[in-house]
């Protein structure tokens, strides 16, 4: 009990320092101090991108919790290096935090692009002005809509290489759908979904005594997202248990 509540005691610590992951369900983030040590030996996170992010935490503490962490934004940054897409589409921009992450690991020099969407129209202008602020408004475009109505609109002609998922959770599937359906991901591409194993609350069959009523229908959402995923043959998918549960899909090769 005395070890619990001591735990909550870092976690609530944790969320409050400028590293600290955004969801702490996972035992190894700061409670072990593995967070802060992974943290401390991976890229750094860029000035332009740490004065955003602590703006935004000053700005509105609980709204800025949305943001992914440093790491998991190095971790972004490091799978864009790799698989050198040219064409990048984030549904989920809030202001601009990932988005740049995503942007700091693009090739820009060979043209790689980032579009990011918000459909609050305040909050993508703080993007935009986030954006242009790090020096990276030429490869990024912030786009003032809702996540459907992007992909539905998308050229299929521009295919996308990365796709990142981190809008409103229960229309994973929605999206999951449309780029499947609409075929706007390259045969190559990659689509990375965030947020798949919400607050460790995904996993277990029955929702936790107690849970929230919106935070238990979140997870409901999602654990039928995960499932829908995993019965599409045109995909093959891993989950990641790190962050707040990260899926990488692919397509199955024919
Ligand atoms: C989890 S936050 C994104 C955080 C951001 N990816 C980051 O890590 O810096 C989700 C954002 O998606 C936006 N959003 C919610 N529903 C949306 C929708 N249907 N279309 C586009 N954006 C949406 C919210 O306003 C919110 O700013």
């Amino acid at each position: 009990m005395r070890a619990l509540s001591a735990l909550a005691r870092v976690r609530r610590r944790a969320l409050h320092t400028a590293a600290a992951p955004r969801t702490l369900w996972s035992f190894l983030d700061g409670a072990a101090g593995v967070y802060g040590y992974a943290a401390a030996h991976s890229e750094a996170e860029p000035p332009a991108l740490q004065r955003i992010r602590r703006a935004a935490l000053a700005e509105a503490p609980a709204e800025a919790q949305k943001m992914i962490s440093p790491l998991q934004g190095a971790f972004m940054a490091s799978l864009v290096r790799a698989q050198r897409p040219s064409a990048v589409l984030e549904l989920g921009c809030y202001v601009g935090y990932s988005a740049l992450w995503l942007a700091h690991g693009l090739d820009r020099a060979a043209g790689a692009r980032l579009w990011t969407c918000e459909r609050d129209p305040e909050t993508a202008q703080k993007a935009q002005h986030n954006i242009a602020s790090a020096g990276l408004a030429g490869a990024v475009t912030v786009l003032a809509q809702p996540a459907a109505s992007v992909l539905e609109s998308w050229d299929p002609a521009t295919k996308l290489d990365l796709i990142f998922i981190d809008a409103n959770k229960s229309a994973y599937q929605q999206y999951y759908d449309l780029v499947m359906d609409l075929g706007i991901l390259h045969d190559r591409g990659q689509i990375v979904v965030d947020n798949v194993l919400f607050h460790g609350k995904v996993h277990t069959a029955q929702p936790p005594a107690g849970a929230a009523g919106k935070q238990s229908r979140i997870a409901a959402k999602l654990r039928a997202f995960n499932e829908h995923v995993a019965s599409d043959p045109r995909t093959s998918q891993v989950i990641l248990p790190v962050f707040d549960g990260l899926m990488l899909i692919q397509k199955a090769r024919p």
